[in-house]
């Protein structure tokens, strides 16, 4: 366990390390932008100038979000109504994405689907939907960009989580999911590297206030009152921790950086208790 400390390192905004119009010109396309973590990355590269187009499931909620996305960055942010598990409706999307701004040099394959059930009760169909939002969402969203991220020699990310490392209960379905969004990103990094394409995985640990905290019984939206011990940094992450890591895997800086899982979870991964 981690020993009490009074120093925790802070959370920041990406523009206050990174130059604010880094991605000007810029065109990101995001599955699962509507909410949550992706909403935030999204938010933070519009924020160092790109445009962006959110997709997902819910047209009322990305419509929504696109607004607010606008108006708080002065960046264009449109909504496209796709169902990942579905590739006309993604190539749909890309297809309005091109339209609209000719371009596609970021890609967030972020949408993912969850629930708390044991492997003995869960139904086929209940892990074939997860397996089919998250990794063929992700093939899915590969296949439908990748002529135009080769064209702007751009860069993948796709988000993870760190669950799959060990044996995570009631979680066989994410793991499987996600074991194999790691994979293809490891291929793409391989396959396209040579075309100029990046890809890196981002893996989230304890991000509060989340979709994913929610939905592994974390109800508590505050997480100041929960214990930290097995966080050596001290805190919770913070959707601006991803937000961060997603800005500069995106960045120049990262330029020679792909193929990598990019752990985003204050150290959690590598606590162990003393025995
Ligand atoms: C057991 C369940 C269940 C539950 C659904 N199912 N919820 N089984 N326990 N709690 C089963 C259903 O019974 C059904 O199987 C099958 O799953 C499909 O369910 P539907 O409701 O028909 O599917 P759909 O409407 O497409 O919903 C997909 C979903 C849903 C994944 C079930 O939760 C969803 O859309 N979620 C999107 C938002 C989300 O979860 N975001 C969080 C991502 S967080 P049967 O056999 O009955 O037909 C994340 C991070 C992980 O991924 C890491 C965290 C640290």
């Amino acid at each position: 366990m981690a020993e009490n400390s009074s120093y925790i390192l802070p959370v920041v905004d990406s523009t206050s390390v990174f130059k604010e119009g880094i991605f000007d010109g810029r065109v990101l396309f995001c599955t699962g932008g509507g909410s949550g973590i992706c909403r935030e990355m999204t938010e933070a590269i519009m924020r160092h100038g790109a445009n962006a187009v959110i997709v997902g499931r819910n047209l009322e909620r990305i419509t929504k979000t696109a607004k607010e996305l606008s108006d708080a960055t002065g960046r264009r942010c449109s909504p496209a109504q796709a169902d990942v598990r579905y590739p006309k409706q993604v190539q749909d999307a890309v297809s309005k994405t091109i339209n609209e701004f000719g371009r596609i040099d970021f890609v967030i394959c972020g949408a993912a689907g969850n629930f708390l059930a044991p492997i003995s009760q869960m139904s086929e169909n209940a892990f074939r939907t997860v397996i089919e939002i998250d990794t063929l969402g992700t093939y899915h969203t590969v296949k439908a960009t990748l002529p135009h991220v080769r064209a702007s020699k751009g860069s993948y990310i796709h988000v993870s989580a760190t669950l799959h490392y060990r044996g995570t209960p009631y979680q066989v379905h994410v793991s499987a999911a996600k074991a194999g969004i790691d994979a293809i990103s490891a291929v793409l990094a391989v396959e396209e590297g040579p075309h100029g394409v990046r890809s890196n995985v981002v893996a989230p640990g304890p991000i509060a206030g989340t979709e994913g905290m929610d939905r592994l019984g974390s109800k508590e939206k505050d997480a100041s009152n929960r214990d930290t011990g097995m966080i050596p940094v001290g805190r919770f992450g913070h959707v601006k921790d991803v937000a961060s890591a997603a800005v500069f895997l995106f960045s120049d800086a990262a330029a020679f950086i792909s193929g990598v899982v990019l752990v985003v979870d204050g150290g959690s991964e590598h606590i162990r208790p003393v025995t």
